[in-house]
């Protein structure tokens, strides 16, 4: 499993700042981190991930939250909305029904505004501050834009935010609107406005702070490191999987590299690193069927469709990072129809766990996969649910029980309860 080292090896290059610098992750050209705004490499147009000359272990962390884990961070704390730190809940009821030996659902939707997305904001928005640009844009398909939108604002940066049109979840446009965000509502799917915000802040526009933002993507791995002292913490060892939803496979990617950098520091066997398993809806899971066909590239769908509105994405940007990182941690991806979806979302309501639909697709893709085999009886799992419930109030609401109508007084409603 040699790409879960570090690669190439940790070198420290003349053009680190402080420790940190960029490398692309296809030709390993080094990069000064803050001297030049880079989203990909100017060489080959590859990704580019944050490197740094020592990575720190568990003993190095204190405080709660993102920034406990500050030393595997680019830059400083600066703009916080006391993000992360967020609940581990068991799932006693699923657990059972799936069959697996331990289940835990670390959900994300307890954040600030309501998604995981506050994680990267927290320091996307921090580098945007250091680099001293005036303007923040992202695409969305809506929780990245209600976090840009807060965390802009509180930085006093004005936010840009470009849409799908009719395809956002109410809750979410609300948060962005509130947060005072400029909001473009595209006549295109989410795929279309990234291209589009991608042009502008390569025109000098807009700084980024979509996924493809190497900076955002820091704050995100605080998702992996919480998960494995949690779980550590709790049982004596670390999960052996961890599923979650994909979209523009950030997350996937993120987890990755806070694993590859726990192997770098010597804190985790690669034999322990857990399997990241992913999960798309049938109408956009171009990263499934990569890893179906063993494809090396994600081929784009110009189609999707799905209720899961904010994995409704046909082009995963950070595949390139993501692929590699459930290939070699042993992982795997599946597919899971909008029914599957929704009943997992009910599941997880009657537990008391309320998420929004693409974050149920994590507990759709273990029910699958234990069902097929894939995951055993003895495995020990966590799921991520990325978003709150309340981010889909109309998927909610279409899932839950209707409300009953009843007269205005105490008879009329006892006589409608013994009726
Ligand atoms: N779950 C939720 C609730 C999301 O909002 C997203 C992405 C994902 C999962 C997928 O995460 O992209 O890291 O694979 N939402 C983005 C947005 C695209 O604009 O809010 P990923």
């Amino acid at each position: 499993m040699t790409n879960l080292q570090l690669e190439p090896d940790s070198e420290v290059p003349d053009v680190a700042d402080d420790g940190v610098w960029l490398a692309c992750i296809e030709c390993g050209e080094a990069l000064a981190p803050f001297d030049d705004i880079l989203y990909t490499c100017p060489k080959c147009d590859g990704l580019l991930e944050a490197r740094y000359d020592s990575y720190p272990t568990f003993d190095d962390f204190s405080g709660s939250g993102v920034w406990r884990y500050r030393e595997t961070m680019p830059v400083e704390m600066g703009v916080t909305l006391q993000e992360g730190n967020t609940p581990l809940y068991p799932v006693p009821e699923i657990e059972d029904e799936v069959g697996v030996e331990y289940l835990r659902v670390k959900h994300e939707g307890m954040n600030p505004t309501g998604s995981f997305k506050d994680r990267g904001m927290t320091v996307g928005v921090q580098v945007a501050r250091v680099l001293g640009v005036d303007r923040l844009a992202c695409a969305s398909t809506g929780n990245t834009s209600a976090a840009l939108a807060a965390y802009g604002t509180r930085s006093g940066l004005e936010t840009l935010v470009l849409l799908p049109a009719g395809k956002v979840a109410a809750g979410k446009v609300a948060q962005a609107s509130l947060h005072g965000a400029r909001i473009l509502e595209v006549d295109g799917n989410f795929d279309t406005c990234l291209d589009i915000v991608s042009d502008l802040a390569d025109r000098g526009e807009a700084y980024l702070l979509n996924s493809l933002n190497p900076f955002r993507l820091e704050g995100q791995k605080t998702i992996g490191l919480e998960i494995l002292e949690s779980v550590r913490d709790e049982t004596g060892a670390f999960p052996d999987r961890i599923v979650l939803p994909v979209g523009n496979a950030g997350n996937t990617a993120a987890l990755y590299k806070a694993f590859r950098e726990l192997v770098a520091s010597g804190e985790l066997a690669e034999d322990e690193v857990p399997k990241l398993t992913g999960v798309q809806a049938e109408g956009a899971a171009p990263m499934v069927e990569a890893i179906e066909n063993g494809a090396d590239e994600v081929t784009r769908w110009d189609e999707v469709e799905t209720k899961a509105t904010a994995i409704r994405i046909g082009n995963p940007v950070n595949a390139p990072k993501a692929l590699p990182g459930i290939r070699a941690t042993g992982g795997t991806a599946i597919a899971v129809s909008d029914e599957e979806i929704t009943d997992a979302q009910r599941s997880l309501a009657e537990e008391g766990v309320g998420v929004e639909p693409a974050s149920a697709a994590s507990v759709a893709g273990l029910r699958k996969l234990r069902a097929q085999g894939v995951v055993s009886a003895d495995e020990r799992v966590v799921c991520l649910t990325t978003g709150h419930l309340l981010k889909d109030p109309d998927a909610a609401a279409a899932a839950g029980r209707d409300p009953e109508p009843v007269p205005g007084t105490t008879e009329g409603v006892l006589d409608h309860l013994q009726g």
